[in-house]
């Protein structure tokens, strides 16, 4: 029953903001830019009708002429006794950003659906002509944004960062950013309904302001020649009032060098600069030079390490010389809040815990994780494989699930195209052959290669057995043919059998491709003991290990993994009481930091392979 309510209306001022759905060109290295933190508390409002968003019709307020006070991210407040508003942010409770919401509230733990986020500051622009963003690090999975009461707009995807201009919205006084975050799983998202790993909801990385002058350096690519490694080669993106002709200037100081260059009117330069100075960087010499990027408005500087990565028939090469890639996967969750992961601490932690085993790599699954880690990666000098998260039966014949899936990719090199510690793309995980996925993923490799023709293409492919003896396999994935690097998860005596299975298995690997085991491993509850062939102890999870590594050096083309996983992790798919709790046990390392027996098998065998130790 409508009551005729004469509800208040947010007047939306004279100087509407038409706002765009998409946010805008994303900028890069907030971190060594002129930025305010918005991180800390922040109210919410849980709304799982979006009883905010659309009116009792089910219309979306935000695409009404006239907005009604009940639209939440008006912030509408009851001015006379009379009024009638059913909302209050700032008598509601808070959530830390950044911060998933699931592990903040015990009643938030299970939820899917919205919750509205808001926080009032004030800001004052240094110069009267600059520029302000507002920049998101991720919130999972689907954004809306507001500022002042008028949409900036809306973001797809919970792992990539994303920026609007609102410059033209702030006020020195009283402003207020509403967010209206939704993680409901859906058929057509990337990823799709079904997932090996915890839906955490929420503003879950770092919220700043980033304040830049009216023309301002966007983007910019830097990195070695892939032919000729004493060339230093890139481009530079300005964004401007008006597009037009300006002089940069690239820096390294410890080389010598300044080279000036002039962008064309869309603002797009490019610059080539030899040295035979360079020292590389490697995971042995993580050496990272001060770059900067100067227009006669501003300077940018960033922190960039020169490498190249590529193959050679089976090789890995890195710097010209093959490489063996000792890693472990690794889900995005803090060791620490034991929530999502999104600081240094975080990064520090778990990287720790790789350097510790021996590792010189590591596969960040099954999604972007938070620029803390990747740049904390460069200066640690351990290699990193990215992954977009087009993982299982994802929606292949779906438009809108595609251009989603590229949008995330583009996203991720964007942000990340110029750590040196990122040497493979990963496109995808497990996906089920059929000619549609393959179409997909051969599409979102042209898009890989167009934006970054200087690092390795891979993804987890399917494998298969021979049809006369289930004991050897192939891997037949049409995919093989497109990557650089095959990859594959298998989990011979988990998923199949028990770990003496891999004494009667071979991998007949027909390509002359590096093999990387992108994963395998058995779940083991910490502490548990028992007899090896007992499921769940240490001891069943520690001889796994033993058999895996033995069946897998018969590779010969085998030049890295990353066993399946460093730590303990939350999945709603694992439910075993008493052993799982939630927990998808197949960490070397259980959630509350504690090494399990085969965490040593895995140190001991990395402390010993070597290039000529594949027989
Ligand atoms: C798969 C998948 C992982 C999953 C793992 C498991 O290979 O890639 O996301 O967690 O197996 O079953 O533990």
């Amino acid at each position: 029953m409508k009551n005729i309510v004469l509800g208040l209306v947010f007047i939306l001022g004279c100087n509407t903001h038409i706002w765009s759905q998409e946010p805008d060109a994303l900028m890069i290295n907030t971190f060594n830019r002129k930025t305010t933190s918005l991180n800390g508390v922040w109210h919410y409002i849980v709304d799982p009708y979006e009883n905010g968003y659309y009116n009792y019709r089910y219309e979306p307020f935000d695409q009404q002429e006239q907005v009604s006070a009940n639209a939440y991210f008006t912030n509408t407040k009851a001015q006379r006794p009379s009024d009638l508003i059913e909302y209050n942010f700032d008598e509601s409770d808070t959530l830390q950003v950044p911060g998933d919401w699931n592990t903040q509230k015990e009643k938030l733990y299970y939820y899917e659906g919205t919750i509205w986020y808001k926080k009032s500051f004030d800001y004052t622009k240094t110069e009267d002509s600059n520029r302000v963003f507002l920049y998101v690090g991720a919130a999972n999975y689907k954004t809306e944004a507001y500022l002042n009461g008028k949409k900036l707009g809306a973001h797809l995807g919970g792992f990539t960062p994303f920026n609007f201009e609102v410059t033209d919205l702030l006020k020195e006084k009283d402003n207020f950013i509403i967010f209206k975050i939704d993680n409901k799983r859906s058929k057509e998202g990337v990823p799709t309904l079904n997932t090996d790993w915890w839906n955490y909801g929420g503003i879950t990385r770092d919220v700043k302001l980033v304040e830049t002058p009216l023309t301002y350096i966007l983007d910019y690519f830097i990195h070695l020649d892939t032919e000729d490694n004493h060339i230093i080669k890139g481009e530079v993106n300005l964004k401007g009032e008006a597009n037009s002709a300006h002089e940069v200037t690239v820096e390294i100081p410890e080389l010598g060098i300044k080279k000036k260059l002039v962008t064309d009117a869309s603002g797009q330069g490019s610059f080539e600069i030899k040295s035979r100075k360079i020292d590389y960087w490697s995971p042995e010499n993580p050496k990272l030079y001060e770059v900067s990027f100067s227009t006669n408005e501003e300077q940018l500087k960033d922190q960039i390490g020169f490498r190249t990565i590529s193959t050679q028939e089976d090789d890995i090469l890195l710097n010209g010389e093959p490489i063996l890639l000792k890693g472990i996967s690794l889900h995005e969750e803090s060791p620490i809040t034991k929530g999502r992961a999104n600081s240094r601490a975080d990064a520090e932690k778990v990287l720790g815990w790789i350097k510790e085993m021996g590792g010189n790599y590591v596969r960040l699954s099954h999604y972007p994780h938070n620029e803390h880690i990747i740049r904390l990666a460069d200066e640690m000098g351990i290699l990193v494989w990215e992954e977009n998260p087009v993982y299982w039966t994802i929606q292949w014949n779906n438009p809108n699930t595609y251009a989603n899936a590229e949008n995330q990719l583009q996203e991720m090199m964007q942000r990340d195209k110029n750590r040196a510690a990122v040497i493979i793309w990963s496109m995808a995980n497990e996906t089920p052959v059929s000619d549609v996925r393959t179409a997909f993923l051969t599409n979102l490799i042209k898009t890989a290669r167009k934006i970054d023709s200087t690092r390795l293409i891979s993804a987890a492919l399917e494998q298969s057995s021979d049809p006369n003896n289930p004991n050897i396999k192939h891997i037949d994935d049409p995919m093989a043919e497109l990557v650089d690097v095959l990859s594959f998860n298998q989990y011979i005596g988990w998923y199949g059998g028990t770990p003496d299975l891999a004494r009667i298995t071979e991998w007949e690997i027909t390509q002359n491709k590096p093999v990387i085991v992108s994963e395998f491993g058995a779940g083991a509850k910490q502490g548990l003991h028992g007899d090896r062939n007992t499921r769940w102890t240490e001891e069943y999870q520690e001889y796994l290990y033993q058999e895996t590594l033995a069946m897998l050096q018969k590779i010969d083309q085998l030049k890295g993994m990353s066993p399946w996983i460093l730590v303990d992790f939350r999945s709603p798919r694992r439910p075993l009481p008493n052993i799982q709790d939630d927990y998808n046990r197949k960490g070397l390392i259980s959630e509350e930091g504690k090494k399990k027996k085969a965490f040593w098998v895995l140190k001991g065998f990395y402390d010993t392979w070597n290039k000529s130790g594949n027989k």
